[in-house]
């Protein structure tokens, strides 16, 4: 089966191709390569805009996944207009050029951001969306774009990941485990901004097994579905990485609280794609911060740009 990933060499896409190699899948990839190339050399890399594909691009392919647009809320709203337009046409366009080349599957990169702030309820996803953010807002644009192209030739899966965290060989650094893992060995310390807030964490091993479940799943399967690792509180998120860290390296962590108001605050269940997709999350936020450590020797300077999403996207002056 050959599957074409679409920003495939970001920070999922890096970890999910080796993974989809190793199972036999071929992967070609098309990205601008914003944080360079990190995959392996048999995945076949066609460096362009998602916004310059044609149909003729697009054939050839069992299965198209899209992991492109501006992720995450700073970049959002660094460029909100870019920001709707990567994040919500985006998708819409790519997934209508792969229906028309012929592709019989379309899965979107999702993100449970669409969930906005709700109150100590767990989240399906038949709960209402409420997000009132350029990030949430443009995500649920393109995944209600790509949706409603569904129907009998032409399956379409929205995955609503939770935040990933965890090692990829495009690591980030802008994202809550990994943050709070790099503040510990550089400062000493971890900062939480808001300890009450509701999180779902995803391990981005489980988010590639979300993938494939996806990717294997029946032709007539279709749908929007959340994945995540487990849900926590920042303030637990804090304490687990402050443990773990603690266990690593022998070093004593502190932790400094701060009480700043947060517009996202949700926790989601992913029942559906459990019974479904037959997806089981294995890991856990110490998992993560294993991963993370086991990797430490190929980091360099943490304070390096690519790291950040906002501070590449500030360079390319897009
Ligand atoms: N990382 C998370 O925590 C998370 C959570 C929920 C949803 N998501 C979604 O998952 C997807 C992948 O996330 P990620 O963390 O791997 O992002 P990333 O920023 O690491 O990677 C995005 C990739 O898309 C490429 N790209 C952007 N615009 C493009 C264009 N016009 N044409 C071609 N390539 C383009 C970039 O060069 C980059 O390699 C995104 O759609 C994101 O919104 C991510």
């Amino acid at each position: 089966m050959k599957i074409l990933l679409a920003g495939g060499a970001g920070y999922i896409g890096s970890l999910l191709a080796p993974t989809l190699l190793e199972r036999g899948y071929e992967v070609e990839v098309i990205d601008l390569l914003w944080f360079g190339n990190h995959l392996p050399k048999e995945v076949k890399v066609i460096k362009k805009d998602i916004f310059d594909c044609q149909k003729e691009d697009l054939i050839g392919y069992d299965q198209v996944i899209f992991l492109g647009g501006l992720s995450n809320d700073p970049m959002a709203e660094f460029n909100p207009a870019l920001n709707f337009i990567s994040n919500g046409a985006q998708p819409s366009y790519l997934a209508y050029l792969a229906k028309l080349a012929g592709v019989k599957r379309f899965i979107y990169g999702s993100s449970c951001s669409v969930y906005g702030y709700t109150v100590n309820e767990l989240y399906d996803e038949d709960s209402p969306v409420t997000c009132a953010y350029p990030y949430g807002i443009s995500k649920l644009q393109g995944e209600r774009g790509v949706i409603q192209m569904q129907d009998d030739n032409f399956s379409v899966i929205a995955l609503r990941q939770g935040t990933v965290c965890g090692y990829s060989p495009r690591m980030r650094f802008d994202l809550i485990v990994n943050t709070m893992y790099k503040s510990c060995l550089v400062d000493g310390k971890i900062t939480v901004n808001n300890a009450s807030i509701w999180r779902p964490i995803l391990d981005i091993r489980d988010a590639v097994n979300g993938y494939l479940r996806a990717i294997q799943a029946d032709l007539h399967i279709s749908g929007v579905f959340n994945i995540a690792s487990d849900n926590y509180t920042v303030g637990q998120v804090g304490d687990l990485v402050k443990e773990q860290v603690e266990t690593l390296t022998g070093q004593k962590i502190g932790i400094e609280i701060k009480q700043i108001q947060d517009f996202r605050n949700y926790k989601v269940t992913w029942q559906k794609t459990k019974t479904i997709l037959g997806y089981e999350p294995k890991h856990t936020v110490s998992d993560i911060i294993v991963d993370v450590h086991k990797h430490r020797d190929e980091y360099g300077n943490f304070e390096n740009d690519h790291y950040y999403n906002i501070r590449t996207f500030k360079k390319l002056k897009l």
